[in-house]
């Protein structure tokens, strides 16, 4: 069915598709109310029963409008967000390019969102049954000398509305944000956001898992050094990874348009980010595996190379609603 309609779909401007995907989804969600994740290989991670691997990423609902319409995709868990404190309108459009040619997208969308308090009303009492993320950020005008204030207002705000909280530096249409997340920096960020954390329960009245999400745009070195910081703080998993802002290797006309490149061009780098993630945290810290998984395959191969779930984002843009089937079938009897 998608296939059929994907033809029109793309003859939309991106963010108008995007948009009309979004209020299709809280139609289906007000007529059918919320349905369970589809049955796959469970996992039970930071308190939490994922009842398969295979999550929607941050960014797709970051207002938290639809979750109940994207239950019936059958993800495991669902990220909403990015959220900031106060509302704020994002960049300019267009800010959402389709690379058809490469199987990608470029978003330069810089946080729009309704706020935190808008999304924590859609929130209160939800009945979705999955894994519900809640991912935050701070503002653009808000400079990162006072981004942990951001942080903590989000974090507070969202305990009760979410199972796990992740933390956002690694969006490259807010400037500077990045900076945050060098591993001089991040330490001064996170061990606030941990202390606060123990004040505080999730929408289950369980401990606050943090998380914290990365870009694959680190060199290795500099990976294996924040990952080292992150690794002692207290936090209890990593999220690789966001979009890049590498261009390499892409034919579509858009490519040079600015902002972060996702989708099947970011696989390599997200497999790159897993393995050194792997390799410097072990079994200490989970790790979730986001970035160019277009089939069931990739979801595989990133279990297999040791994330504990998945993510997807672009993928649903380009196969539909199949992809996620088909990953928690791929999926399946891996451990
Ligand atoms: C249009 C768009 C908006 C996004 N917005 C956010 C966001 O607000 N917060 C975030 O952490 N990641 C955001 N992302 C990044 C995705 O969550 C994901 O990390 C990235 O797209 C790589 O996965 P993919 O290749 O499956 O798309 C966004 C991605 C896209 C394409």
């Amino acid at each position: 069915m998608y296939q059929l309609l994907r033809p029109f779909i793309f003859c939309l401007d991106g963010e108008r598709a995007h948009d009309l995907a979004i209020a299709s989804m809280q139609r289906l969600g007000r007529l059918r109310g919320v349905q369970a994740p589809l049955a796959g290989q469970s996992v039970d991670l930071f308190g939490l029963h994922f009842a398969n691997p295979v999550g929607l990423a941050a960014g797709l609902d970051k207002n938290a409008e639809a979750v109940a319409g994207l239950s019936h995709l059958g993800f495991g868990h669902i990220e909403v967000g990015t959220v900031t404190p106060r509302p704020q309108p994002g960049n300019p459009k267009p800010r959402l390019f389709r690379l058809t040619d490469d199987q990608a997208l470029i978003n330069r969308f810089g946080f729009n969102n309704d706020g935190v308090d808008a999304l924590v009303a859609r929130l209160v009492a939800h009945p979705y049954a999955g894994v519900l993320g809640v991912n935050i950020g701070k503002n653009k005008d808000t400079p990162n000398e006072s981004a942990v204030e951001d942080y903590l207002c989000c974090l507070r705000a969202v305990a009760c509305v979410a199972d796990y909280v992740t933390i956002n530096v690694s969006s490259p249409n807010t400037p500077g944000l990045r900076d945050l997340s060098s591993a001089d920096a991040i330490m001064d960020l996170l061990q606030p956001l941990v202390v606060a954390r123990h004040a505080l329960a999730n929408r289950r009245g369980q401990r606050l898992p943090l998380l914290v999400k990365l870009a694959p745009d680190f060199s290795d070195g500099a990976l294996v050094s924040v990952l080292q910081a992150i690794q002692d703080c207290g936090v209890d998993g990593v999220i690789l990874t966001n979009t890049t802002l590498s261009r390499d290797g892409l034919i579509s006309q858009s490519a040079r348009e600015q902002g972060g490149l996702s989708g099947a061009p970011l696989a390599t780098k997200a497999r790159h980010a897993l393995a050194i993630a792997r390799d410097v945290l072990g079994d200490a810290l989970p790790i979730i595996s986001v970035g160019g998984i277009m089939d069931g395959e990739e979801a595989r191969v990133r279990l297999v190379m040791g994330a504990r779930l998945v993510q997807v984002y672009s993928g649903l843009i380009y196969r539909g609603p199949r992809l996620i089937k088909e990953a928690v079938d791929a999926t399946r009897v891996l451990r």
